[in-house]
């Protein structure tokens, strides 16, 4: 196995390489643009890294892998559309530099794109790939439902929460590193412990994400800072201080969160300031180590060398420190 830097390195170069310069100009140009707008590249860097651990060659999963990154930033142009967010990595999103129906047709173009990378491999692995993928991404449009229906919902529990952030986010991170197993041809045990692992590092990266978009620093963090209190997105933040305040500042969270002002200033400072007094900012960091707990201890049960855990688990650890 290598270094964390290797397989980054991988995949940048991949991703440079990959050209979608096609007529129409307007269907393609989008699908350029968000790819070249780069991100962390997280899931397929995991989907090489899960390929090495299990003693497969990670070229072989170059496919699986392009088809994991170009759906995620499918789901990323029609999100925006959703969420109604004006940046994205530090540059306009789709919607805005086009058009909402260009994000829509793109974004379709681009799902059907990230499958046609699953015809690279032979019948029995692209089955697999295949069963999978359709499974996540339909999990992952689940996902996606819950967030918005719970944007007008004021009883969400926490229990809601986790499986709608489970279904929008941490499934697809559980399958990138399934899909390196898949290619990998590993027992199908491993291939389970894998996708576990994958799933609670990715709650914790998505709780992590909720804490960032709230308290990120807008210079670096490439989102709208305090987007999600815009949408009235009901967060582990949200949540947490629903549980924890006093009748007093419950009420007031809830009226921040019943009202849509024109200018969204006063709103998110007040919001923050009820996440950090309440206690709601420390719960959520202490949720994120615990989930990635959960992940460091799927690997235990893993019969794989210890150098292998380690650099799984650096991984792990980088993301919980993130700010980006
Ligand atoms: C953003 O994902 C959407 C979530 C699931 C939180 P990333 O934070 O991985 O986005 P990029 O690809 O690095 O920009
Ligand atoms: C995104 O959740 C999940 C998917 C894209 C499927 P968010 O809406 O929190 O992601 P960001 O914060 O816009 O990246
Ligand atoms: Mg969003
Ligand atoms: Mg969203
Ligand atoms: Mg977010």
């Amino acid at each position: 196995m290598h270094t964390i830097s290797h397989y980054q390195e991988l995949v940048s170069a991949h991703f440079k390489a990959l050209s979608f310069d096609k007529e129409p100009k307007n269907l393609y140009e989008p699908i350029q643009y968000i790819l070249s707008l780069g991100g962390k590249r997280l899931r397929p860097v995991l989907t090489l890294m899960a390929t090495e651990v299990f003693d497969a060659d990670c070229k072989k999963a170059l496919s699986a892998a392009t088809a994991v990154e170009v759906f995620h930033n499918f789901s990323l142009i029609h999100d925006d559309i959703m969420d109604d967010a004006p940046l994205r990595r530090g540059n306009e999103t789709v919607h805005e530099k086009w058009n909402i129906n260009t994000g829509i047709l793109s974004g379709d173009a681009m799902l059907i794109l990230a499958y046609q990378f699953f015809e690279n491999y032979e019948p029995k692995v692209f089955r697999e790939l295949a069963k999978l993928f359709s499974k996540t991404a339909l999990e992952v449009c689940e996902g996606q439902q819950y967030d918005v229906d719970f944007e007008t919902r004021d009883d969400v529990t926490i229990a809601e929460y986790l499986k709608m952030i489970e279904y929008k986010t941490a499934v697809l991170v559980g399958a990138a590193m399934k899909m390196g197993a898949i290619v990998a041809e590993t027992s199908e045990e491993h291939a389970n412990l894998i996708y576990d692992f994958g799933l609670n590092l990715g709650l914790a990266f998505q709780l992590q994400d909720d804490y960032l978009d709230a308290f990120g620093n807008p210079e670096t963090f490439g989102k709208q800072v305090g987007g999600d209190i815009i949408e009235n997105k009901k967060t582990y933040l949200y949540l947490k201080a629903l549980e924890f305040a006093s009748a007093d500042k419950k009420e007031q969270l809830l009226h921040l969160f019943s009202i849509q002002p024109n200018d969204n200033r006063d709103k998110i400072a007040s919001v923050k300031e009820i996440f950090n007094q309440t206690g709601a900012s420390k719960a959520t960091q202490t949720a994120i180590a615990e989930f990635t707990s959960k992940a460091f201890a799927k690997l235990e049960k893993m019969q794989i060398g210890d150098d292998k855990k380690e650099i799984l688990k650096a991984f792990g650890e980088n993301l919980m420190n993130r700010n980006v």
